[in-house]
């Protein structure tokens, strides 16, 4: 099979194709013939050598959203070859990354695509719904509480919003002028202006300070202000810092979430009820991902841009 794979660590041209082997389900897995990967951020720092690979040997494959169809199920698997499935795959895990032609993967680390949609936007959806599912899942907040999101017009910022505002939270986000509309359409109920002072906005609104926050913009100590005493704050990249004052710093890492196919399922529900929206910024052949990373790195991308495989 191909695949689209780092085996130097460098810039967006280090993106090549490579011929490796066909791999195949064990027990209780299935094999997809993957038709859509979603490009995210993770990708690029997999790609420049940001991450901890162990003693995988390369060519590294970036991709954490795959969705495709099933071609080949193994002994006991509850899937059927030829059903359209969507999940999650982990670049530094056994069955590596989903910028792949072919991959296996869990039963439980998959569902079905949402209905009329097709393979590139199912792909936006498993692994930052999954984390925006983990965020709010560790903020524990109740209806009426107060949320605030930085980093809003991102994909997992979004997601966060619609899921929150579906749980009856009430939620501040930040944006720039051109994505206000965007981010009042996730359903956001105040919108401050973004930047390093995004925290002194959010108390305009909240005096007292919100009760959980989710940084998707990793502002990190700059937002973490905006959160009320003993109050949560998620960060999304390790953020190792304290803030004090009893606020709880939840480090969320979906990497958790690899067999977490019921929730996944949850998530493809509430797109079939239009809670949640799939954006898809730009199509790209799959031999093309290195113009889909320059143009994720250059910023502005609203939606995820999707190799196509
Ligand atoms: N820990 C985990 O398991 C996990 C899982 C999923 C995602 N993540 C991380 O979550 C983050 C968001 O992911 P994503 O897929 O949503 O990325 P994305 O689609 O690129 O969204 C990020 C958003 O933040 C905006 N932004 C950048 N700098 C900002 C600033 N200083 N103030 C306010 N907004 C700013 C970006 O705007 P511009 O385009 O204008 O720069 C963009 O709209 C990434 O760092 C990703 O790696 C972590």
């Amino acid at each position: 099979m191909l695949v689209i794979g780092v085996e130097s660590f460098g810039g967006p041209e280090v993106l090549a194709v490579h011929e490796v082997p066909d791999p195949h389900p064990g027990p209780g897995q299935v094999r997809i013939r993957v038709h859509a990967a979603a490009v995210s951020p993770t990708d690029a720092v997999l790609r420049a050598g940001g991450q901890q690979l162990g003693d995988r040997r390369p060519p590294h494959v970036p991709g954490m959203d795959a969705a495709g169809t099933v071609d080949e199920v193994g002994a006991g698997s509850a899937w059927r070859a030829g059903d359209a499935v969507m999940g999650i795959a982990l670049p530094r895990g056994e069955h590596g990354g989903a910028y792949a032609q072919l991959l296996v993967a869990p039963d439980d680390s998959i569902a079905r695509i949402p209905e009329n949609t097709d393979f590139a936007t199912a792909a936006t959806l498993p692994m930052n719904g999954l984390t925006a599912l983990q965020a709010l899942e560790a903020l524990d907040l109740k209806p009426e509480q107060t949320l605030a999101v930085t980093g809003a017009a991102g994909t997992l910022g979004g997601y966060v919003i619609e899921l929150a505002k579906h749980e009856g939270l009430t939620v501040v986000a930040d944006a720039d002028d051109h994505d206000l509309e965007l981010v009042e359409s996730f359903g956001a109920d105040h919108v401050v202006a973004r930047g390093d002072d995004v925290a002194r906005r959010i108390r305009e609104f909240f005096p007292d300070g919100v009760d959980g926050l989710v940084d998707a913009a990793v502002l990190d100590e700059k937002a973490a202000p905006a959160v009320r005493d003993g109050g949560g704050f998620a960060t999304v990249r390790r953020w190792a810092g304290d803030p004090g004052r009893d606020i709880t710093v939840h480090r969320i890492n979906v990497y958790d979430e690899y067999h977490s196919g019921e929730k996944l399922d949850r998530l493809r529900r509430l797109v079939d009820d239009g809670v949640l929206t799939l954006r898809v910024a730009g199509r790209y052949p799959a031999a093309q991902a290195a113009e889909a990373h320059r143009r994720l790195e250059a910023g502005g991308v609203r939606g995820r841009l999707v190799l196509e495989l």
